[in-house]
C-alpha cells in the first residue's frame, strides 16, 4: 500500500475547506492535517506544519497565494506545493508556477465533485511528494514523447501533430498519434479516420493496461501510424484523467519509437502531467503578434515547469504572410528563433477535408517539406534507430537570407536554434 501523505491547507473564503476535502477521496491515503483559512502566513507558521506538502486553495489571480507559495518555498526548500484554484488562466497558471507550485489544479464547483477530477487531485497530490523524494527517475524508457502545443485555438497544433506522427510513421517509426483535446479532438478527422474506439473507451474498460489491451483501442492509418482518438462526445472527456494517461505513456514507450501528443489550448491537468514526462515538446506559434507573445509565456510556463529550453521546437506556422510584423520583431517577441517555419498552404485545409495529411499527400510542398524537416530533428536526436536522411529535404545552407522571410522551410541550424 502507498504510503499516507500528511497535507497542510491553506485556503482562502472561495475555496472552503469542505469542498477541499470533496476533491480528495476517502481512499486516497491522503491526510488533511494542519488547516489555516487564511493564505497570509508567517515564516514560523509554515515552519511549524506538520505536513508532506501544502495545498494552496484560492480564487484565480491571488497574490497572496503566488507569495505564500514562494514563502513555503523559501522556508522548507523542495518541499512540495500544490495550488487548486477555480480556473486555468494562462497568466495565473504561469505565476503559480513561477512561484515554485508543483502542479496546478482546477476545483470543480460542486456540489458533487466527479470521480475523475477528485482522483486527478489524488494523482497530483503523490506526484508531487514523489517527485521531490526521486528527482531522477527517467530514462528507462524507450520511445520518445512528444506533446505538441499550443497558446490557443486553430494556430496548427492538429495539424502539426498529424503530420508530425505521419511523416515519422512514413520514415519507418513506430509511432503512435494520442489525442489529448479531449473535448474537441480531430485527430481522427483530419486522418480519415472513424474513431470506432476512443480514450474514453479505453478508459471505461476497467481491468489493467498492458500493450496489447492498448492496441485493441488504437486506430490504423495507412501510414502505419497509430492513433489513439479523443472520446467523441465532449462530456466523456472527464472519464480521461491524467493518471490514466500517464500510465499509458508508460506503456507505449515499450511498444513505440514515438509517441506524438495532440492537446487543447490550455495548461489542463493531462497536459500537465503529459509535459512532466515529454522528452521535448514541439510549440506550434502562428505569425502574429497575440500568438508570438502568447508562445513566448507558454515556453516560459514550460521553463518553470522544469521542461529544458533545448528540449522544446518551436513551429512557426503560417510563416510567409505578410502581416506587418518584422523577422526580428517577432523573434523579439518570441525570445527566441523559431526552429521550422511552416507556409501557408490552401492545401493544408483541403488535407485535412481529405483527412489525408499533406506530408504524404504532396510530399514536395514546402508545409510538407517543413514538416519531415521537424521530424528529421527528432529523429536525429539519437534516441531511436538511426536512419538513412531524407533525400527530399533541402541542405540548410548559407543562401538564406531573412530568417522568418525566406519562402522555403528549411530547418534552423543549431546555432540559430539556439538563441537570439
Ligand atoms: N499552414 C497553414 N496553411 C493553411 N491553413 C492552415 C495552416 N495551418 C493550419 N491551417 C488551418 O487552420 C485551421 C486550424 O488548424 P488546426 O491544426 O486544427 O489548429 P489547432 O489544432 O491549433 O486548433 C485548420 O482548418 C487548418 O486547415
Ligand atoms: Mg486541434
Amino acid at each position: 500500500m502507498a504510503r499516507r501523505i500528511k497535507a497542510a491547507v491553506a485556503h482562502d473564503e472561495t475555496a472552503p475547506l469542505r469542498l477541499i476535502g470533496e476533491h480528495i477521496p476517502d481512499d486516497a491515503g491522503v491526510e488533511l492535517g494542519d488547516r489555516f483559512d487564511t493564505l497570509e502566513l508567517n515564516a514560523d507558521a509554515i515552519l511549524r506544519m506538520d505536513a508532506d506538502l501544502l495545498l494552496v486553495a484560492c480564487r484565480e489571480g491571488s497574490t497572496e497565494a503566488l507569495r505564500l507559495v514562494s514563502l513555503w518555498h523559501t522556508v522548507r526548500g523542495r518541499s512540495p506545493v500544490v495550488v487548486l484554484s477555480h480556473g486555468s488562466d494562462e497568466e495565473f497558471v504561469r505565476e503559480a508556477f513561477a512561484a515554485g507550485a508543483d502542479d496546478y489544479l482546477v476545483l470543480h464547483p460542486g456540489p458533487y465533485i466527479p470521480e475523475q477530477v477528485a482522483r486527478d487531485v489524488e494523482f497530483a497530490i503523490r506526484k508531487a511528494v514523489t517527485r521531490t523524494r526521486s528527482s531522477a527517475d527517467a530514462g528507462t524508457q524507450a520511445g520518445t514523447l512528444i506533446p505538441v502545443l499550443g497558446s490557443k485555438g486553430g494556430v496548427g497544433k492538429t495539424v502539426a501533430a498529424s503530420n508530425l506522427g505521419a511523416a515519422l510513421a512514413a520514415r519507418g517509426q513506430r509511432t503512435v498519434l494520442v489525442d489529448l483535446d479531449l473535448q474537441f479532438g480531430d485527430v481522427a478527422l483530419a486522418l480519415g479516420l472513424t474513431p470506432e474506439t476512443t480514450l474514453f473507451d479505453l478508459a471505461v474498460s476497467g481491468g489493467s493496461l498492458d500493450a496489447d489491451k492498448l492496441d485493441d483501442f488504437m486506430l490504423r492509418h495507412s501510414s502505419g501510424l497509430r492513433v489513439l482518438a479523443a472520446p467523441a462526445r465532449p462530456d466523456q472527456a472527464v472519464s480521461v484523467s491524467a493518471q490514466m494517461m500517464t500510465t499509458i505513456y508508460g506503456v507505449l514507450r515499450q511498444a513505440f519509437d514515438f509517441i506524438v501528443i495532440d492537446t487543447p489550448p490550455a495548461f489542463t491537468a493531462e497536459v500537465i502531467a503529459t509535459v512532466d514526462v515529454a522528452d521535448w515538446i514541439c510549440m506550434v506559434a502562428m505569425f502574429d503578434a497575440l500568438s508570438l507573445k502568447n508562445t513566448r509565456l507558454g515556453l516560459d510556463t514550460l521553463a518553470l515547469m522544469g521542461h529544458p529550453p533545448e528540449r522544446v521546437r518551436v513551429v512557426l506556422n503560417r510563416a510567409g504572410t505578410n502581416v506587418g510584423i518584422a523577422d526580428a520583431e517577432a523573434v523579439e517577441i518570441l525570445g527566441r528563433v523559431p526552429d521550422v517555419l511552416v507556409p501557408s498552404d490552401r492545401e493544408i485545409p483541403v488535407s485535412i477535408n481529405d483527412g489525408v495529411p499533406i506530408a504524404l499527400s504532396r510530399s514536395r510542398s514546402q508545409a510538407a517539406v517543413a514538416i519531415r524537416s521537424l521530424a528529421e530533428m527528432f529523429l536525429a536526436d539519437g534516441r531511436s534507430e538511426q536512419s538513412a536522411p531524407d533525400p527530399e529535404l533541402p541542405r540548410t545552407g548559407s543562401r538564406r537570407r531573412g530568417l522568418l522571410r525566406r519562402k522555403s522551410s528549411v530547418t534552423a541550424t543549431p546555432e540559430l536554434a539556439s538563441g537570439r
